[in-house]
């Protein structure tokens, strides 16, 4: 479903990514790994489209996005694929059942529409009764959870999450992860996480290691 072919990301002499090939496939849940530094998050914005390849492709579907320009990259982005970092980036004057209202404004609900749609996608991530919370409200688990229910409203393919545990302790961490893996597989959507927690990783389908730009030979764990 979405494919990278021999992908190059350079920053000058640096190469960031040094040629990777990797397939998600409807519905898994592939986990990225890796030390600090070694193109987990570049790999993650070229696939999602933020970033473009300096080589290589991205095909989604079978249609070439690494060469769209802006804004219909930034189209595919908001249809097609959710979003989770490692701050929530939740937008901090909204309610949570705003932000999470955001992505179906965005893709052309009316406003009762979005709104309930939020709810209930707040409700499935354990979080009624914190609908009109600020995210300065939340604790920092609840604020992933929104943010989870925020990438996952307008049903995309596929969800990116950058560390989405990285600023919790293990057991929120935990519960979050899990949350994520719940509420994705509901929506048959794809997940692509970046994680440094080896057990989180294990939850995954399928974990791969990225060292120095490259893909480490040998899966990590199946
Ligand atoms: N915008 C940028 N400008 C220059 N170098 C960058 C930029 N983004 C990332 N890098 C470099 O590319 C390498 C990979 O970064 P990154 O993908 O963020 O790694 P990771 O997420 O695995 O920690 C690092 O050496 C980093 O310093
Ligand atoms: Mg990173």
């Amino acid at each position: 479903m979405l494919v990278g072919r021999g992908l190059v990301k350079r920053y000058g002499e640096h190469h960031a990514l040094a040629g990777v090939d990797i397939a998600i496939t409807p519905g898994e849940v592939l986990a990225i790994v890796g030390p600090s530094g070694s193109g987990k998050t570049t790999l993650l914005h070229v696939l999602a489209g933020i970033l473009r390849p300096d080589d290589g492709e991205v095909v989604l579907d079978g249609h070439r996005i690494d060469r769209l320009g802006e804004a219909k990259r930034s189209e595919l982005r908001r249809r097609d694929f959710g979003f989770v970092f490692q701050n929530g980036m939740l937008v901090g004057e909204l309610t949570a059942e705003e932000n999470t209202a955001l992505p179906l404004l965005l893709a052309g609900a009316n406003r009762a529409q979005a709104m309930a749609g939020a709810r209930e996608w707040l409700g499935r991530l354990g979080l009624a009764g914190m609908e009109t919370r600020r995210p300065g409200e939340l604790s920092g688990g609840q604020a992933q959870r929104v943010a989870i229910a925020r990438a996952l409203a307008h049903q995309p393919k596929v969800i990116f999450a950058d560390e989405p545990t990285g600023a919790l302790d293990s057991r929120t961490g935990a519960e979050t992860m899990h949350a994520l893996l719940t509420a994705a597989a509901d929506n048959r959507a794809a997940v692509v996480i970046v994680t440094h927690d080896r057990e989180l990783a294990a939850r995954a389908g399928r974990v791969v290691e990225i060292r120095d730009g490259r893909i480490a030979p040998g899966v990590v764990a199946a």
